[in-house]
């Protein structure tokens, strides 16, 4: 079989583990031919192709980002299923597997229905996706953002400050919620707990009044009960997104004019998709390629594999797709014990 691999979306630590591990076991397990489809799903949209042999895999294991490059291009926006179905004849690719998060895996589920043989692997920093337990970046995203958040401490306690953390996370703050909880962050607000300012102020006076920092963990996504989510900017990307980012600031803002404490804001970013993954993320990550061309090799279509517990499932695309993994009440329920 001659096999594509593309990586959709934004970019995130493993991407590179798992096109080594497809490839490794590709080519010697099997015997397939793997080829990369470069830039996203504008790779099979546009025939951007390179081939994939062992030497090209051998030491990406531990890089950041992605050799394949990425992009949000949704082909349902331009050409369709029939147009990567033209690039996958023409350059004679049987099956595809698509390494991405939401947006990337719902092209390919209904690229899937629409006649593609496809399997999907699921990655994303913000672990939002609701099949899997979790997906590989977002384990180092948390500990990137973990290591800000005790630097943070030490600068923010001896000015007697106020610091608050923007971390990534649009509809999920799962990132917020494990890094928070690991720095002993005195406050972690989440999109899907809309906070009241008056009582984060609360919590700020609490932690100064005792010689203490104050350190609010925010997720990017997360809104006032009064107000709207914060954007960065007036675009939208291919699947709709907004560019969301300022409630770090806004927020040191607020907390600064209500209480008089001097308060810092940082916007962690793009640095937490950034770098060489964790330990874990790339064994997560090698674990779903080598499943992932198990998949394609048994002849498993419109699937996407999955941690569950300690194993490496099969799901069906469609349903793993279906919708947003959020943070459940009980698990903030636990983290607020440590507020104020
Ligand atoms: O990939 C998920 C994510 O990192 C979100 O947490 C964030 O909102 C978004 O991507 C940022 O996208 P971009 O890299 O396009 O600015």
């Amino acid at each position: 079989m001659r096999i594509g691999v593309l990586t959709g979306g934004g970019d995130c630590p493993g991407l590179n583990a798992v096109i080594r591990a497809v490839t490794r076991k590709g080519v010697e397990v099997y015997g397939h031919e793997i080829v990369g489809f470069r830039d996203g799903w504008r790779g099979p949209m546009q025939g951007l192709i390179q081939p994939l042999g062992l030497a090209d895999v051998e030491h990406i294991l531990p890089l950041g980002g992605t050799i394949l490059r990425t992009s949000r291009t949704n082909p349902y926006r331009n050409g369709g299923a029939e147009q990567v179905k033209r690039t996958l004849a023409e350059h004679g690719v049987d099956a595809l597997i698509a390494i991405g998060g939401e947006d990337t895996l719902g092209v390919a589920s209904r690229l899937s229905e629409d006649g593609v043989f496809v399997v999907g692997v699921p990655k994303t920093i913000d672990n939002d996706l609701s099949a899997t337990d979790y997906t590989f970046g977002f384990d180092t995203a948390v500990h990137i953002a973990t290591e800000a958040i005790d630097r943070l401490r030490t600068t923010a306690e001896s000015h007697h400050r106020a610091a608050v953390v923007e971390v990534m996370g649009r509809n999920a703050g799962w990132i917020a919620l494990h890094s928070g909880m690991a720095g002993g962050a005195n406050v972690i607000l989440i999109p899907e707990r809309p906070f009241s300012v008056e009582k984060v102020c609360q919590w700020v006076v609490r932690c100064l009044e005792r010689d203490d920092a104050a350190i609010v963990v925010v997720a990017e996504g997360a809104v006032p009960e009064d107000g709207a989510e914060r954007l960065a900017g007036a675009e939208v990307d291919a699947f709709g997104h907004k560019r969301l980012g300022g409630i770090g600031n806004w927020l040191a803002d607020e907390i600064a004019h209500r209480t008089g404490a001097e308060s810092r804001a940082v916007v962690l970013g793009h640095i937490q998709r950034g770098g060489t993954p964790t330990a874990y993320d790339r064994v997560l990550a090698t674990r779903f390629g080598v499943h992932a061309i198990d998949a394609v090799h048994e002849g498993d279509s419109g699937v996407m594999v999955a941690l569950r517990g300690t194993d490496i499932i099969r799901v069906k695309l469609a349903e793993a797709t279906v919708s947003v993994k959020t943070v459940p009440q009980g698990r903030y329920t636990e983290a607020e014990v440590f507020f104020g």
